[in-house]
């Protein structure tokens, strides 16, 4: 057997042959016998746009990899740093490389004084965390000039230090921003999860030591998000940065396409839907309704996953760990309940629907005290890592412009008509 495919154009009988490798076939090849003739794939669900070594899925088994490390070994053994390390750099870091990035990241965590006294309380009182991330990344450019400089290997490390290493300060200063209260200034002293729960809930004592285990359940979570290989927002870093736009710039649009409620929105979705449930009383009634095609069961179905999402099983068990600090989140048991109807009945099971990654995790940030707004701002943080990882992997690649094709369906040529003769 050849590992090829044959394709034969019917309108002259010519054929090609096309080898398969890596799994994909190389569309470039297909164009030669059969020019102007483009692949139909809305919302890419067939088509390979790059060829990548950060994350390894393979949906059916339930398998996520991060360059070729088990994630439930990495949720496990590792720190959200050391993940970023090993995203950005390929490898795991020796306990000198890993020092240095930590001190790096650590001391790259303050943002420019402007930014928080003009840009982000320039926003209006009720302003969306999320959208203030959003602008604030993009506006990140404006304060580092070099950052244009894609092709520089010194300019893309620092940006890709001070992104990781900003993000959490930016987020924690939406949300401070969006209750009133005051902006609080990183803690070189505290590590990264630790850092950022400073900046989110500090308020009159001198030093906020968060409750380690909760530090730790925060930092599983950021392991799990990090990086998800071609996802929605991804996709959108590395058609930005494909024109060779600045790392900022590339990843508020990641960060704008991890807003919508498909995406990183889907959790705080989870937690409205349970809310809306409200008991388990009504938890039949809602999964009839989804049945017939009223609303989705939040937090299930996955375009790659066809199995348990890896992730959302390691979610659980960290879920259980911060409950035992918290006290239980009341919506557990809606949840639990959902899910066991949900993988025993034949609409779900049929459709291969199982929970991902966003079923527990809003169950955690609310136990937490995050409100709900913040939840694709979590996400944001640890995917950043991902993100600027492909832009890396994508600028080595020399890749061309992210420029699609389009099967034309509008009007036939037609000649203007004046606003007086409509
Ligand atoms: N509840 C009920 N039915 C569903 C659901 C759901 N959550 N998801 C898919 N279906 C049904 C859908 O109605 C369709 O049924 P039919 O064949 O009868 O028309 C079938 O399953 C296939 O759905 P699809 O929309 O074609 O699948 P997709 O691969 O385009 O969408 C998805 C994937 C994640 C957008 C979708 O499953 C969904 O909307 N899930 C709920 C939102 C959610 O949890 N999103 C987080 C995704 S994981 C985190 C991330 O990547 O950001």
């Amino acid at each position: 057997m050849t590992d090829s495919i044959t394709i034969t154009d019917n309108r002259t009988g010519q054929s090609t042959e096309i080898p398969i490798v890596n799994g994909g076939v190389s569309a470039a090849e297909w164009s030669k016998l059969l020019p102007g003739i483009w692949f139909y794939d809305p919302g890419f669900v067939s088509t390979a746009c790059c060829e990548s070594s950060i994350s390894y899925i393979d949906g059916e088994a339930g398998i996520l990899r991060y360059r070729g490390y088990p994630i439930e070994q990495l949720a496990e053994r590792s720190t959200y740093l050391e993940v970023a390390y090993l995203l950005v750099h390929g490898e795991l870091p020796t306990k000198a490389e890993f020092d240095a990035w930590v001190h790096e990241i650590t001391h790259h965590t303050f943002i420019h004084e402007n930014m928080r006294k003009r840009f982000l309380e320039g926003f209006h009182h009720d302003a969306h965390p999320m959208g203030m991330l959003v602008s604030s990344v993009a506006a990140l450019s404006t304060f580092y000039l070099d950052a244009k400089d894609v092709f520089d290997e010194e300019s893309r490390r620092k940006q890709v230090i001070r992104l990781i290493a900003k993000m959490p300060t930016l987020a924690a200063a939406a949300h401070r921003f969006s209750v009133g209260m005051p902006f609080v200034y990183p803690d070189n002293s505290l590590g990264f999860a630790p850092n950022f729960l400073s900046m989110m809930w500090k308020t009159a004592e001198p030093r906020f030591d968060a409750n380690p285990a909760l530090a730790r359940a925060l930092d599983i979570l950021f392991i799990l998000h990090a990086d998800h290989e071609q996802n929605c927002s991804t996709t959108a870093m590395r058609t930005v940065g494909s024109s060779h736009a600045d790392p900022y710039s590339a990843c508020a649009a990641a960060c704008a396409a991890l807003y919508g409620p498909r995406h990183g929105g889907a959790n705080e979705a989870v937690i409205r839907m349970l809310e809306s449930i409200g008991s388990m009383d009504n938890v039949d009634s809602f999964v009839d309704a989804v049945k017939q095609g009223h609303g989705r069961l939040q937090g299930f179905g996955h375009r790659v996953y066809k199995n348990y999402d890896p992730r959302a099983r390691i979610i659980k068990e960290t879920a259980d760990q911060v409950f035992a600090i918290t006290g239980k989140n009341p919506l557990l048991d809606i949840a639990l309940k959902l899910e066991e109807i949900a993988l025993s009945d034949e609409y779900f099971t049929s459709r291969r629907l199982y929970p991902n990654v966003d079923f527990y995790s809003g169950l955690i940030y609310q136990s937490m005290g995050f409100p709900l707004a913040m939840y694709p701002v979590l996400f944001a943080i640890p995917r950043t890592s991902g993100w600027l990882a492909h832009w890396l992997e994508l600028l080595d690649q020399n890749s061309k412009i992210a420029r699609p094709r389009q099967l034309y369906t509008g009007p036939a040529e037609r000649g203007y008509v004046s606003m007086d003769e409509r």
